[in-house]
């Protein structure tokens, strides 16, 4: 009976990677993936840091598994993420129960942490309390197994860390320094995933508009892409998360130009006004922002744009807050995320006065959703009628008798399954209602 091994995955795509990661690693010791805690042999919180709310989670969840391992005192719990790197061995202090603390670079130290870097697993841990280094410079050439949970869609990393150091944000602090896999890893990558019958690739990092520029050479991210699109069997190309800043017109035509690179971009804004994004030093001004727009959708007229907020950072006034809700009507996105401002440690912020009441903040991001859902609701009611390429995904999780796929520009479409439709295929579809969160449409 092989191990069985649960994983928590909080936060952003680089972190659902990471847990393919450590899946990967611990399948190679004899784990296999459940999906009940309560039958786990080990426990792994994958932790993420960049909102206090994500890092409690971290800490409520370990004092349930605590209950857990008074059960079963073989339990093993881990904790990996960016709550991990940030804390260290601080977590062994507020919670001696754990038995390893691993970094976002430390994916590959897990069978020693175990205790099992000959590949044995043993069934005691004794010494496993102990943090492995931050490893630096390792990304790209250490070949960490991967457990895709998605057998046609991929992510793949290309960037680590971010050098942008936004002044509200933790993740420069975490996960380090940019490093740049090279473009020969990452294509061998992906033909590797083409071998294995993925068709989408979503190329992943912090800032991938800021890929190569350590490498040398000026190939960058639209290098990279041309590279990809020609790679057979790969249909589909994304890439998240793009920065306003250095977000080129370079990678406008090559969007424009490269036929498998989807039509949708994700373009953080966080704030409508001047002032606010000064003092986040995000590097752009709105009018900087609003032209790069304008360009790219006039190059590509039915791409889907979708965004970031922040509501309640600091100093922030009523008249700030009004021009990002004018941001949001003037962009018309098709989809935003958007978070309460949260403190966090080690970013200039933190030390900011005129600190935005927490209601009050509440009150704004009810409003940004009020108004973005209206948006985004009216922009998927014009897709009803149009016909969409739609990529099979899977099963669809609420409906048993639907199939999921997705368009192009990202958005959800569900069909009725029938004979002859599987996932990985790709079918015209045609639209035929549309909520705020997902599509309907019928194949033919
Ligand atoms: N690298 C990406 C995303 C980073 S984290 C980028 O630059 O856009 C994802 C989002 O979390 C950010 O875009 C921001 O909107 C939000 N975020 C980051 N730090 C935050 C904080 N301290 N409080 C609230 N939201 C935050
Ligand atoms: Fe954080 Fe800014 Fe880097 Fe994004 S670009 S990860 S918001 S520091
Ligand atoms: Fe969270 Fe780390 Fe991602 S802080 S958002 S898991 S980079």
């Amino acid at each position: 009976m092989p191990k069985q091994l649960f994983i928590k995955t909080f936060g952003c795509q680089m972190n659902e990677l990471d847990t393919e990661k450590i899946a990967g690693t611990l399948s190679d010791l004899g784990y296999s993936l459940t999906d009940s805690p309560d039958k786990a042999d080990m426990v792994i919180l994958n932790t993420c840091s960049v909102r206090e709310k994500a890092e409690y989670k971290c800490y409520s969840d370990l004092g349930r598994l605590r209950e857990l391992k008074k059960e079963n005192p073989d339990l093993i719990i881990g904790v990996g993420g960016c709550v991990a790197q940030q804390e260290g061995e601080r977590i062994v202090e507020k919670a001696p129960y754990v038995d390893m603390v691993f970094g976002t670079d430390n994916i590959s130290d897990i069978p020693k942490l175990l205790g099992t870097s000959r590949g044995k697993p043993r069934n005691k841990v004794s010494t496993g309390r102990r943090r492995a280094k931050y490893a630096g410079n390792v990304s790209g050439e250490v070949n960490i197994p991967i457990k895709r949970s998605n057998p046609v869609k991929a992510w793949v990393n290309i960037i680590d860390g971010c050098d942008k150091f936004c002044t509200f944000c933790v993740v420069p602090h975490t996960r380090g320094r940019e490093r740049s896999r090279q473009p020969d890893d990452i294509c061998r990558e992906i033909r590797g995933l083409a071998a294995a019958g993925y068709k989408e690739v979503t190329l992943l990092g912090q800032n991938v508009d800021s890929y190569g520029k350590d490498l040398g050479g000026n190939a960058g991210l639209a290098g990279l892409l041309s590279m990809i699109n020609y790679i057979p069997g790969i249909e589909r190309i994304r890439f998240v998360t793009s920065h306003p800043a250095d977000f080129s017109d370079r990678l406008i035509d090559a969007m424009t130009e490269l036929p498998k690179v989807c039509e949708h971009l994700h373009l953080p804004l966080q704030s409508g006004s001047e002032e606010i994004l000064e003092r986040m030093k995000r590097n752009y001004t709105y009018k900087e922002y609003k032209d790069k727009i304008k360009r790219v959708r006039e190059a590509i007229p039915d791409i889907s744009i979708t965004t970031d907020i922040i509501t309640g950072f600091p100093g922030e006034t009523d008249g700030d807050f009004n021009m990002t809700m004018d941001a949001l009507m003037e962009i018309q996105y098709d989809g935003v995320f958007a978070f309460k401002y949260s403190k966090r440690p080690y970013t200039p912020a933190r030390l900011y006065d005129r600190l935005v009441p927490s209601a009050v903040s509440k009150d704004r991001l009810d409003r940004v959703f009020e108004l973005q859902n209206c948006i985004t609701l009216l922009k998927n009611q014009a897709c009803v009628g149009r016909e969409f390429d739609i990529l099979i995904e899977g099963n669809s999780k609420k409906d048993r008798g639907k199939l999921t796929g997705r368009t192009r520009t990202n958005k959800i479409v569900h069909i009725t399954k029938r004979d002859g439709i599987s996932t990985g295929d790709m079918l015209k579809v045609r639209i035929t209602s549309a909520t705020r969160a997902s599509l309907t449409g019928e194949v033919g």
